[in-house]
């Protein structure tokens, strides 16, 4: 006989398939140690003894389920993120992409918008983002209404600027953003470009093709059943040739997709569409 599972396992599992059944958000076939630290975590922050009583609020309370939500998506991001990865993406992909008329990229899991800024800085520095239509996707909303607004916290921009700088940055970073109170608010122009919108790896289908994909620090939170889900997604909606970028964190090694990509740069996971 298997063991049985833990009551904390049982609960988890019934909050998710209530979440499910009430929300239509998919976190079933999340990894399970991860998502059982942060529901934990929320437990102390959202004062609930149990998971099961956790359930019940989320269940009667949307208002409980947004304050949740928080905790399991993991909103947190950087500008320039590893910068060796966009250094990566300027000397390696930037030449490929040039070769297009138009440019379609597509960045899932964008939290609150650092990564999506960050390329639309490269892309213009390298006299791309005019040709360039970017769909930053995430099921956060309240993630994708930063990232619509482009105000990042003044205090975050020195370790931005080191990051930008690190990429191979061109120009001051501050010519990007202007300083108000605590914030620093980006160049309007710099989301001219860009499409910000709901979209779920888990459920969701592919909505445009594509010639780059960018998907960092996401998969690392799906269990393999839902990875290969993604990257299939990825595989449907890369053009011929069209490159993946998964940064230093993920793979695709152990996936159903390993054979369907050649690779750009192995540190880094840029991939190539066969
Ligand atoms: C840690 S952040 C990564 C942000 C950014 N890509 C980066 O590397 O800085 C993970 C993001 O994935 C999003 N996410 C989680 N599950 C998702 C899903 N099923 N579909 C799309 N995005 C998802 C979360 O809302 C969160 O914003």
């Amino acid at each position: 006989m298997r063991d049985a599972p833990s009551n904390t396992d049982i609960e988890l599992r019934l909050l998710m398939e209530a979440i499910y059944l009430r929300y239509s958000y998919d976190f079933r076939d999340y990894a399970g140690a991860s998502q059982k630290r942060r529901v934990l975590h929320a437990l102390g922050q959202l004062e609930c003894p149990t998971i099961s009583e956790l359930q019940a609020r989320v269940l009667h309370d949307p208002e409980m389920f947004h304050r949740l939500l928080q905790y399991l998506t993991i909103p947190v991001s950087e500008m320039f993120r590893d910068p060796s990865f966009f250094l990566a993406l300027r000397q390696q992909v930037v030449p490929r992409l040039a070769t297009y008329a138009s440019i379609k990229v597509w960045i899932a899991g964008c939290s609150t918008g650092e990564e999506v800024y960050s390329l639309a800085i490269l892309l213009r520095e390298e006299g791309l983002l005019d040709r360039a239509l970017i769909y930053a996707t995430d099921i956060n909303p309240e993630s994708l209404d930063k990232a619509r607004q482009g105000i990042f916290p003044l205090e975050s921009i020195r370790g931005h600027t080191k990051n930008y700088q690190k990429a191979g940055g061109k120009r001051a970073f501050s010519d990007y953003y202007t300083a108000a109170y605590n914030a620093a608010v980006f160049d309007k122009s710099l989301r001219e470009n860009i499409t910000f919108a709901d979209h779920s790896l888990a459920t969701d289908s592919v909505f445009s093709e594509t010639q780059l994909v960018l998907c960092r620090n996401v998969l690392i939170y799906f269990n393999k059943q839902l990875q290969n889900r993604a990257l299939g997604l990825f595989h449907e909606s890369l053009s011929h040739r069209g490159i993946l970028g998964l940064g230093s964190k993920e793979s695709i090694d152990f996936s159903a997709y390993a054979n369907h990509f050649d690779v750009l740069d192995r540190p880094e996971r840029l991939f190539r569409k066969k």
